[in-house]
């Protein structure tokens, strides 16, 4: 099949979308990660056209602010009042002038249409010498569509508006679809000529069939195989119902690809993601943006990845990820949330209940539960204990805080930033770390324990722990006055504490 470039492709999108029932134009609410009017602007692209035109006029300003970054490459055309299909394409060529070759015309609320449909209308355009070439489709129910009536041989005749259709035009299921290949110079000369002789008081470009039937030009159609791809937005409905049907259409892409999705009913994946080969997509996941992954990964279940890199092999369970990159091998969640900026190195790890922000974790290094890290850097082989916080805000700036590698921080430490922990350095459960801490030190920063010999039985006489307390004291005779009696050498017990405070991170924080 040939498929001429076309001179240039004319997307409608000036109309209100009044059924959206929406402050935001129709054409800028989003499916699937992009807006509506951006999935008809890619499809268009696949063409390379010499021109991509788009007719803005309600919410012009928003839908010009939007197409300054999505659509750069477009040009907008306003028209000011809504005057109809035909009034628009007339606006546009009064705008730029002739256009000389081929020119596709379509919407800017049917997501639904792919490049490949719309190369086979030019396809048909080249090969029938047709001065126009409309693209229908056969549907169930074509309510609300402008009608094709076909002579006895099948030739197109015109178009008819339902408002303006008799009932034995009405019962015809053939709709058009409002995407056209014209030639240009002949569309040019024959929408001046379009009446707004019709039940809305419009300038349809459907009369431009019919005028250049009657001029002795050859008018012809491409029925598209699939009516659903033709089918625009007009209500929420209808845009939940494209969603559902892109959705499908991305995700069959990628499991012909060699991806793994286990529930593709409840798998929400954007047009913008890329996904390798073996990688595994668990219930209940939402791949959004610029998020790619790696081989061999797994995501999901009930995970969120908004721009996020994952690298090969690496999992990503229960969790929710903006802007992250998450390095080969490593392993994040259940229950994380890892924020703009973090960057988790090879085999690191962000566990259970752990959130980080701009945060770089050394390759190998784990923050297993329980964490904040923010505005850090970690190096590789470092153990996080459980419970910790980055202390990274003073209530009116952010602070760095830097960790060396192999550092082993204790459970339920307070890093208050700015502070940097030497490589090889372990800090005591429990410290709040307010100082620099040299390579290889023992940082131990809390306050003395003192056990009150005998308080809940004097001051809570009667209760369950007071009688617990007795029958223990009376089971173990004097056994309590072992450890923390007030007569011990402080100096002793402190280090007796600080190889405790050790031994803790074997115990609770791996
Ligand atoms: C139009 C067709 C109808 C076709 C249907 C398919 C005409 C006269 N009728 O009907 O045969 O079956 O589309 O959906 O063409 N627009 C402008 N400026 C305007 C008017 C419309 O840019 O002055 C844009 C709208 O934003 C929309 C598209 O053109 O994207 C179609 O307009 P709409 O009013 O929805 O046309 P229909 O009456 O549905
Ligand atoms: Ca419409």
């Amino acid at each position: 099949m040939s498929v001429p470039r076309p001179a240039a492709v004319i997307v409608l999108a000036a109309g209100e979308g009044t059924r959206m029932k929406s402050t935001k134009p129709k054409v800028l609410h989003e499916l699937c990660g992009r807006a509506l009017v951006d999935h008809m602007l890619a499809a268009a692209r696949g063409l390379t056209p010499e021109r991509l035109i788009v007719v803005i006029g309600h919410a012009r300003e928003q839908v010009q602010a939007h197409l300054a970054t999505a659509g750069p490459d477009a040009r907008a055309v306003v028209q000011t009042e809504q005057n109809g299909t035909g009034h628009a394409v007339r606006t546009v060529l009064e705008s730029v002038g002739t256009i000389n070759g081929t020119i596709l015309v379509t919407y800017g609320d049917t997501p639904l249409l792919r490049t490949e449909t719309l190369a086979e209308l030019l396809a048909t355009h080249a090969a029938e010498g047709n001065a126009v070439t409309v693209l229908t489709a056969e549907v169930p129910d074509p309510t609300g569509y402008g009608r094709i009536i076909r002579d006895t041989t099948g030739a197109v005749l015109e178009i008819v508006e339902e408002k303006d259709a008799s009932p034995e035009q009405r019962v015809i299921k053939e709709m058009n679809s409002g995407v056209y290949a014209f030639d240009g110079l002949l569309l040019a000369d024959a929408v001046k000529r379009v009446s707004t002789a019709n039940s809305q008081g419009e300038e349809y470009l459907t009369d431009v069939l019919s005028i250049l039937r009657e001029d002795g030009h050859r008018v012809g159609a491409f029925v598209a195989a699939d009516h659903v791809e033709v089918e625009g937005v007009n209500d929420r409905v209808q845009l939940a119902f494209a969603r559902a049907v892109l959705n499908t259409r991305v995700l069959e892409a990628h499991m012909r690809a060699g991806v793994t999705i286990i529930d593709p009913a409840t798998t929400w994946v954007d047009v913008s993601v890329t996904m390798e080969p073996d990688v595994v997509v668990h219930p209940g996941t939402q791949l959004h943006g610029r998020t790619s992954i790696a081989s061999g990964a797994e995501v999901g279940p009930a995970t969120t990845l908004t721009d996020t890199v994952v690298g090969a092999d690496a999992v990503v369970r229960n969790a929710v990820c903006e802007g992250a990159e998450i390095g080969a091998g490593a392993s994040v969640g259940p229950f994380a949330y890892l924020r703009p900026g973090t960057v988790l190195g090879r085999k690191a790890k962000a566990g259970t209940y752990v959130e980080m922000k701009n945060a770089r974790v050394g390759a190998g290094s784990k923050v297993p539960h329980l964490t904040y890290v923010g505005d850090a850097t970690i190096g590789e082989g470092t153990n996080i204990g459980a419970s910790s916080v980055f202390v990274n805000y003073d209530g009116v700036e952010k602070h760095h805080t830097t960790v060396g590698d192999h550092v082993r921080v204790g459970s339920d430490n307070m890093l208050v930033a700015p502070v940097t922990i030497g490589d090889g350095a372990y800090t005591a459960a429990g410290s709040a770390i307010i100082s620099d801490v040299p390579p290889g030190a023992m940082a131990v920063a809390r306050a003395q324990q003192r056990n009150i010999e005998g308080w809940v039985e004097r001051k809570r006489p009667g209760t369950a722990s007071a009688e617990a307390a007795r029958r223990a004291r009376a089971g173990h005779g004097e056994r309590t006055d072992v450890h923390g009696s007030a007569g011990q050498a402080e100096q002793g017990q402190q280090a007796d504490q600080a190889a405790r405070a050790g031994e803790q991170h074997r115990g609770s924080t791996k």
